[in-house]
């Protein structure tokens, strides 16, 4: 059965049935802030799940458009597709369980009406019971009345069987339909079951969510006005298990794609296995790319324009791994993309009647950085960073999170195109920092482009975040200066100024305040990035970083190290942070005061200015 097929038989199935037939919403909420894309049909219902009319009434039946990019680097395998379309029928207040599991079953096992799937290789679970609702004892009977036996139908928690889209709104148990796509299975017990569904000889081929509770802050907080019906069914999954295939990538759905790549490819490098998972990255990312340019998304550095520049890059890079790279080959493949989907979703036309211009003008601007990109990649290579690999504990070399963030700036290197890179050459990434780097450079352009604080100072924390990095830097200094003998007392910190006291057992002349200053703002502006890690103390003891006197650490330890490579370590301390990224954010450091605090020991109190 064609996809088209399966989508047509869905929607006419539920209209016969009293269901209005709704076109899909953009892929872009209208009023929901909280998320970037739809990710499931119910998000663009929310309002009428809450209660308010829907203007076509209380039975609807649509195929919404989804796109889930939680999870970029599972793309490639068998089930992972950043867009893919839902089908699902809806009672807004109206039928609930019977209606919908009767006619869940219908449409999968009618060969007239329905899909004509075989009874005999279905599976049920039912909601199991927690503190916030009963066991679904309800729907079991139900299942079995229409057919289902008993020892087929298991009860799981909410993990499995509680759906909500998030935090908030409209949620409840569900009841999934399960199909064996060997053919083989035949009678599981509840383990048995878990254990098929985790090999892939049985998925998830439908979900009805009975909608009947809320969600607020995470906390199933009691029940709604009304009983609702979601249902939830993949097209592409769908269409793979009518098609008998592993995959949706082996479907008609990307069959012409597919071939079109196949036959660009001027050599075939790598891997049967690298080949297959670089199409399918292609097939995905280019798919969706299309469909949020259709829907207004603009390739940028932020929200939803952001992930569509991951996407779009991320996707070049293979389609150069596999095919021919000009202009005119991603054209071919949008084509295709725009004939398959054209006639349902007609803005994808819009898009090639404009000349795909969004996407080229990306398309170039990243082309022509890549080059130079994948060299200075190299560079970052030679300069050999060691780090822990997190829990592990395996020594790796590692790509700094201030390198991976400029690799993005400078270049537009997506952040999975960094790990690629470096899993390829057995490196690791240190993604935390980039995030890190990466939302407050998002919040800056926010700032800055909403006009909001302009001018404005920084606030207490960030202030006293960059005053703790500079005292780092004025510690090192004076060890630089007088000797590794000088060490740390005590110090203090406020949003005005730093305060160290140190072992030092004379006055600091005007001269030497003068070169310390000089060599603590050289390091500022040098630009050394700042960089924790986790270890165990005994390595940390090994490294030589400063702790501080009398202290007691814990087993593991965070270190945090300045400087520019493993060979020039300008500061490593036992610290818990935290921690500006780069020492180019501190500004001017100016020393305010020196003078004597106890016997033996000095006092300097310091700026940023
Ligand atoms: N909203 C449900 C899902 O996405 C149907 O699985």
């Amino acid at each position: 059965m064609h996809s088209e097929e399966i989508r047509k038989k869905f929607l006419a199935f539920f209209e016969k049935r009293g269901h209005k037939v709704v076109p899909s919403a953009s892929l872009i909420p209208e009023n929901d802030p909280s998320v970037l894309f739809n990710t499931a049909g119910m998000q663009p219902l929310v309002p009428y799940l809450l209660g308010q009319k829907h203007p076509l009434g209380n039975r609807i039946v649509n195929v919404q458009k989804c796109v889930r990019t939680g999870d970029l680097d599972d793309i490639g395998d068998n089930r992972h597709f950043s867009f893919f379309e839902m089908m699902g029928n809806w009672s807004l207040g109206d039928y609930f369980k019977e209606e919908a599991i009767k006619w869940s079953y219908e449409f999968l096992t009618s060969k007239e009406e329905g899909l004509g799937l075989d009874p005999t290789r279905l599976y049920i679970t039912v909601f199991a019971g927690d503190e916030n609702a009963p066991e679904d004892i309800e729907s079991r009977a139900l299942w079995q009345s229409v057919g289902v036996s008993n020892e087929r139908i298991y009860s799981l928690g909410a993990d499995d069987n509680w759906w909500s889209p998030g935090d908030n709104g409209p949620c409840g148990p569900c009841s999934e339909m399960f199909y064996d796509v060997t053919g083989t299975v035949g009678e599981l017990s509840k383990e048995q079951f878990v254990e098929a569904v985790k090999k892939e000889d049985v998925i998830e081929i439908w979900n009805d969510v009975f909608m009947e509770y809320e969600k607020k802050d995470g906390k199933v907080v009691g029940k709604l006005a009304q009983k609702n019906v979601d249902t939830g069914a993949g097209l592409e999954r769908m269409t793979a298990v009518l098609q008998g295939k592993k995959t949706a990538y082996e479907t008609d759905i990307f069959k012409e794609a597919l071939e079109k790549i196949k036959n660009d490819r001027p050599k075939i490098l790598g891997s049967e296995e690298q080949i297959i998972k670089a199409e399918r990255i292609v097939l995905d990312h280019f798919r969706t790319v299309l469909f949020l340019a259709a829907d207004g998304v603009v390739p940028s550095n932020k929200g939803a324009g952001y992930i569509m520049r991951r996407l779009l890059r991320r996707g070049i890079v293979y389609f150069r791994k596999i095919s021919f790279v000009y202009l005119e080959h991603y054209a071919q493949l949008l084509d295709v993309c725009v004939g398959f989907y054209g006639n349902i979703y007609p803005e994808l036309k819009a898009v090639k009647e404009n000349g795909y211009k969004i996407i080229f003008d990306e398309i170039n601007q990243f082309q022509n950085s890549l080059e130079n990109g994948l060299k200075e990649f190299e560079k970052l290579e030679k300069r050999r960073f060691w780090g822990i690999n997190g829990a592990e504990g395996e020594k790796m070399m590692i790509i700094l999170g201030q390198d991976a963030f400029d690799l993005w700036q400078t270049y537009g290197f997506p952040i999975e195109l960094t790990i690629e890179l470096a899993t390829e050459r057995n490196m690791k990434v240190d993604v935390p920092t980039f995030d890190f780097l990466m939302k407050q450079h998002q919040e800056k352009s926010r700032t800055a482009s909403s006009g909001m604080f302009k001018g404005g100072l920084a606030n207490t924390n960030e202030k006293t975040v960059r005053l703790h990095t500079a005292h780092h830097l004025l510690l090192a200094a004076l060890q630089e200066k007088f000797g590794k003998q000088v060490k740390q007392r005590g110090s203090n910190i406020t949003e005005e100024r730093l305060r160290m006291d140190f072992v030092f057992d004379r006055k600091i002349t005007d001269e030497e305040k003068k070169e310390l200053e000089a060599q603590v703002n050289t390091w500022i502006n040098e630009a050394h990035p700042v960089v924790r890690r986790e270890m165990p103390l005994a390595e940390a003891e090994k490294l030589g970083a400063e702790m501080e006197f009398g202290a007691k650490y814990p087993d593991m330890v965070s270190v945090y190290m300045i400087g520019k490579s493993d060979d020039k370590i300008l500061s490593k301390e036992f610290c818990g942070g935290p921690h500006v990224t780069n020492t180019k954010e501190l500004g001017h450091f100016k020393i305010q005061k020196e003078e004597a605090s106890s016997q033996g020991v000095r006092r300097i109190k310091a700026v940023l200015e």
